[in-house]
């Protein structure tokens, strides 16, 4: 088949809808003038000289593959997140906004893997003396390190074939092109055909393969779901520029379960593993200030000690204003509504602001029971006594719910110190040390949180009169 015979297809560049004909306006997501010609995904691979493509693939006997084989990088956390290292011949995305850190960790990342063979790190972004310059300023060893300062796919395979490095980087596939195909760096159809030769690369040759991607302002890379089809294992970056932390989930995982996360500090030398999140997210808590609730929450397999704050206020507008941050707006709304219902508290008239402090986005219905206490807190100007922690979801009924691995956040209340948690009702075995009170609604939350003395309660008690 010669290139002239193929058929061009007509690509969205904005959702990636292939049209067999030019149409002014893409029928699937309505955006004018972004259908580009191109050569179909496939057509190329048949008419290309590379000689990875031109080579047959072999039938493999399944006994016989390197299963179960990974790289571990020496980054804990990141191997964690991927189920264990990072697997021969898979592909994976490193999805982040600018600035987060990705060229960071994924340098952090070539250097760890330490390996006789190289690391071939690909970046269309920054010359090789500024990778240096990171490289220096992470402290990381940079023997193993091949910096290829391209723009060009084919350069990248060219000089993979030469250099056989047991893993390759692209900082960032948006800007890198492969010659044979129409469009600019960033473009869908560039991404995809990049990311797609890539990937053949690496699955022919057992190659591991990091692309690192840029999120845009909607949240995607590259178009919708373009990239995440192609890759083995997306993994995304988050945090904020306000703190150091920085949390690392994978959104998809050929090879792992999907809700680990890893958590990291960005320093002055790079990003440094934070192996234990729950005293580092409480560690800033403010003591004996109201509206702060610790609850336990579960990431992945490992439960996680986060502060929910809550603030109200006495609002002049009709419709009070309600905000969350990290937390589910609709369940700020749900809890307010309940506790309107239930306990007759006047949210009616009232601001109310909610977060979770430490850079961690939770969706968790577990920490319901901290959000409501927290609201409840801050209403009455109360603070919880400092040795409570909390869990459970909270239905519409106000009742409190159990939810899963209630004995293991137990524990880890216990483990920082913690030494009541207040939690659903039939579910729990106390830890040692741990006074375990369950409850089975709101209101009986609320009476066993301020059940007992505190030193705070009685400031607060006589403040009241
Ligand atoms: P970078 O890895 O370049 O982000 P990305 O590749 O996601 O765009 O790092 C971004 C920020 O991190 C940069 O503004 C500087 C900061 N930084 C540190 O604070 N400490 C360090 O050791 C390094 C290398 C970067
Ligand atoms: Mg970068």
């Amino acid at each position: 088949m010669s290139p002239r015979s193929v058929r061009p297809v007509f690509v969205c560049q904005r959702c990636s809808f292939e049209a067999a004909r030019w149409q002014g306006q893409c029928p699937r997501c309505a955006e004018w003038n972004t259908l580009v010609e191109t050569v179909p995904v496939g057509a190329r691979a048949n008419s290309s000289n590379h000689s990875v493509e031109t080579r047959g693939p072999r039938a493999a006997q399944l006994g016989a593959t390197a299963n179960g084989e990974r790289y571990r990088t020496s980054i804990g956390e990141f191997d964690r997140v991927l189920g264990g290292g990072l697997v021969p011949g898979s592909v994976a995305l490193l999805a982040g906004d600018p600035g987060v850190g990705k060229s960071t960790l994924i340098l952090q990342v070539a250097a760890g893997i330490g390996s006789t063979d190289p690391v071939l790190y690909a970046t269309a972004e920054e010359s090789v003396s500024q990778v240096d310059q990171r490289a220096r300023r992470v402290t990381v060893a940079r023997d193993d390190l091949l910096v290829l300062p391209t723009e060009s796919v084919e350069a990248i395979i060219d000089e993979a074939n030469l250099r056989q490095p047991r893993l390759i980087v692209v900082d960032s596939i948006q800007t890198v092109t492969l010659g044979s195909v129409d469009g600019g760096a960033g473009s869908v159809v560039q991404v995809r055909e990049s990311a797609l030769a890539l990937t053949r690369y690496a699955k022919e040759t057992g190659t591991a393969v990091i692309l690192i991607g840029h999120v845009t302002k909607d949240g995607n890379v590259a178009g919708p779901r373009t990239l995440e089809h192609i890759v083995d294992v997306v993994l995304q970056m988050e945090g904020d520029r306000q703190n150091a932390w920085r949390i690392l989930r994978a959104a998809k995982n050929r090879f792992g379960a999907t809700d680990e996360i890893g958590v990291f500090a960005m320093e002055d030398h790079g990003l440094v593993e934070v192996p234990n999140p729950s005293a580092a997210f409480i560690a800033e808590r403010a003591r004996g200030a109201d509206g702060s609730v610790i609850g336990v929450a579960l990431e992945g397999s490992r439960p996680l000690l986060v502060e929910v704050q809550a603030l109200t206020a006495p609002t002049t507008l009709t419709m009070p204003r309600r905000t969350a941050n990290g937390l589910d707006i609709n369940r700020v709304h749900l809890l307010i509504a309940v506790l309107q219902r239930r306990l007759g508290l006047a949210l009616g008239t009232h601001d109310v602001f909610a977060n979770v402090i430490g850079g961690s986005r939770i969706v968790e219905p577990a920490l319901d029971l901290a959000l409501a206490l927290a609201i409840v807190s801050s209403h009455r100007a109360e603070p919880i006594p400092p040795d409570l922690a909390v869990f459970g979801e909270i239905g519409l009924n106000g009742e409190v719910r159990g939810v899963p691995r209630a004995g293991q956040r137990v524990v880890e209340a216990g483990r920082l110190g913690f030494r009541r948690v207040i939690a659903a009702g039939r579910t729990i075995r106390s830890a040692a040390e741990v006074e375990v009170i369950a409850v089975h609604s709101v209101r009986e939350a609320i009476e066993a949180a301020w059940s007992r003395p505190s030193p705070m309660r009685r400031v607060t008690a006589t403040s009241h009169g």
